[in-house]
């Protein structure tokens, strides 16, 4: 099967198709044929730094596909079936193939309303915005909940997801990004490139942070008591824990992780028209490097897809 790879660390340029056998499911896993998968941050650390494994992996962790096989024992599914999930994370999973073999229960059944393009953008994202959100901080409806990159792939599926469960969602984006921050429901929008978020946004219960740096502890100037910050990003070397604590606030560092419970959630939410991911550019499997190209530009709406079937 044909499948992205890279022979050493490195740039965009570094990936190129391969060739390489393709894998059988053993008891309790599934063979997907991958329609599309969708790029994230991740890959591109783990291109530049092979992550844990410290060489090259197989990269991608979204997919959305058919069931091909199934192994033994597995009740869940049938071949034939469409599906979508975020398999292994955070272990390699190797999305960007022409099959992918996962734990059964790290995929559910695609909502009928979405295209594998739209499906595969979700799982990575609306995973994270779910397990920060209801995992971490226990979300309640009415709480203020300040969502970083508003427009970026996590953030504006977040917002999404912030506004279903009842909170009341301040985001921050560019200015012409602002149109369309609202239009996920965001009840107001600060311009990170014009105005101090920490003074605009206040009496804050819940910040999502996926920029990191300073912003983990600029952001406990926007919290009310009892309030928390879940940090996507950068985890240790800013202090964010020692700061957050010397004023009286939790804070946390978060990592997804696959989660067969949270993609039903996920699905449920799209079923009743609450999430709907945005789309900025689809290219095919083996232009996967001009697809980080543009996502390492940092300025992304929405997410980048890659197609492998039709
Ligand atoms: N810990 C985890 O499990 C986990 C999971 C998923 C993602 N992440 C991390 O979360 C981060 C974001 O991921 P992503 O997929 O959302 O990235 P992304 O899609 O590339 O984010 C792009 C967005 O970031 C916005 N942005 C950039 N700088 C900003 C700033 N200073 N203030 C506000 N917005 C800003 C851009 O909007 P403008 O052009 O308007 O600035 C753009 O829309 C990455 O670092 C990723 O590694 C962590």
């Amino acid at each position: 099967m044909r499948a992205i790879g890279q022979d050493s660390l490195g740039g965009p340029e570094v990936l190129k198709i391969v060739e390489v056998g393709r894998p059988e499911p053993g008891p309790g896993e599934v063979l997907v044929r991958v329609h599309a998968t969708s790029v994230n941050p991740t890959d591109f650390w783990h291109r530049v730094t092979g992550g844990l494994a410290g060489g090259p992996i197989r990269l991608g962790w979204d997919v959305s596909g058919v069931i091909e096989e199934v192994g033994l024992g597995v009740t869940l599914f049938e071949p034939g079936e469409e599906v979508f999930g975020m398999p292994l994370q955070p272990r390699p999973a190797g999305t960007y193939a022409e099959y992918v073999v996962t734990p059964a229960r790290h995929l559910v059944r695609k909502p009928a309303s979405l295209s594998h393009v739209q499906a595969a953008a979700l799982p990575l994202v609306a995973l994270t915005g779910w397990q920060a959100l209801v995992d971490t901080a226990r979300v309640r409806p009415g709480h203020r909940v300040l969502v970083h990159a508003a427009a970026g792939g996590v953030g504006h599926v977040t917002v999404q997801i912030a506004k279903a469960l009842g909170a009341y969602v301040i985001g921050t984006a560019s200015g012409p990004k602002h149109d369309f921050v609202r239009g996920l429901g965001a009840d107001e929008v600060i311009d990170h490139t014009r105005t101090d978020f920490a003074s605009a946004a206040g009496d804050v219960d819940i910040v999502v942070d996926t920029i990191g740096g300073e912003y983990g502890p600029r952001s406990l100037w926007t919290l009310r008591e009892g309030g928390m910050v879940v940090s996507l990003a950068s985890p240790a070397e800013t202090g964010l824990a020692v700061h957050a604590r010397a004023l009286g606030f939790r804070s946390t560092f978060m990592i997804v992780e696959a989660d067969h419970a949270g993609m039903r959630e996920i699905a449920a939410l799209v079923d009743s028209g609450r999430l709907t991911p945005e789309i900025q550019t689809v290219l095919p499997l083996e232009q996967a490097a001009r697809a980080h190209e543009i996502g390492e530009t940092g300025r992304t709406t929405g997410k980048i897809v890659l197609t492998v079937a039709d």
